[in-house]
């Protein structure tokens, strides 16, 4: 029996990685979801390109062009409201949304991070992990609240922090964890809904 899938947005606002895995991920038969659409604030931002090597429609609604948060929010819900969307995706989308927004997708909005939520909310993840001496890192995906990286995590993924690691070391070692905790993560959902 053909099962239905849950219906994905990428929102992305950089090189997209995390997208790319979660293309990848939909390219298995067997994994219960699919990309409807990806989304950049960022006009050329590299992941656009990437989704459309892939076949996925992608658009853009650049944030600098309207007054305020709820100007660009309106036209994303515009644009989101032209494709099946059952779940929200955030994938290095670098704009704070609004309660009004995320009201309207409730527990509908996931995001990755990089870091073990709750340490390590914010920008500058793996900077401030090496200044405070720390052993361990990851990252998590997590339901999106009104309050920034704090909403309900739905799984993490633990790395060690090395002797002599850099930003860059650290940050590569967890992203390679960020490309299997997204698409595992969407899999647990999925099973749920
Ligand atoms: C990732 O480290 C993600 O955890 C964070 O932003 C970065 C995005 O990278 N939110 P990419 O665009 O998916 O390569």
């Amino acid at each position: 029996m053909a099962v239905k899938k849950l219906n994905l947005a990428v929102l992305v606002s950089g090189r997209g990685s995390n997208m790319q895995a979660l293309i990848g991920a939909c390219q298995d038969p067997s994994f219960p979801a699919k990309i409807s659409v990806v989304i950049s604030n960022v006009p050329g931002a590299p992941a656009l390109a990437k989704a459309t090597d892939a076949g996925i429609a992608a658009e853009t609604v650049n944030h600098k062009i309207f007054e305020g948060r709820e100007g660009f929010e309106a036209a994303l819900l515009e644009t989101l409201k032209n494709y099946p969307v059952d779940l929200i995706c955030l994938a290095g989308f670098m704009r704070i949304l609004t309660s009004g927004f995320i009201a309207h997708w409730p527990r509908k909005i996931i995001n990755i991070h990089p870091s073990l939520l709750p340490d390590y909310k914010g920008t500058n993840t793996h900077a401030r992990v090496l200044a405070d001496g720390r052993s361990e890192s990851g990252c998590t995906v997590h339901y999106v609240t009104p309050e920034l990286d704090a909403g309900p995590a739905i799984l993490q993924k633990r790395v060690p922090v090395l002797p002599g690691d850099t930003e860059e070391s650290l940050s590569a070692r967890i992203l390679e964890q960020e490309h299997i905790a997204y698409p595992e993560a969407i899999r647990m959902i999925a099973q749920k809904s």
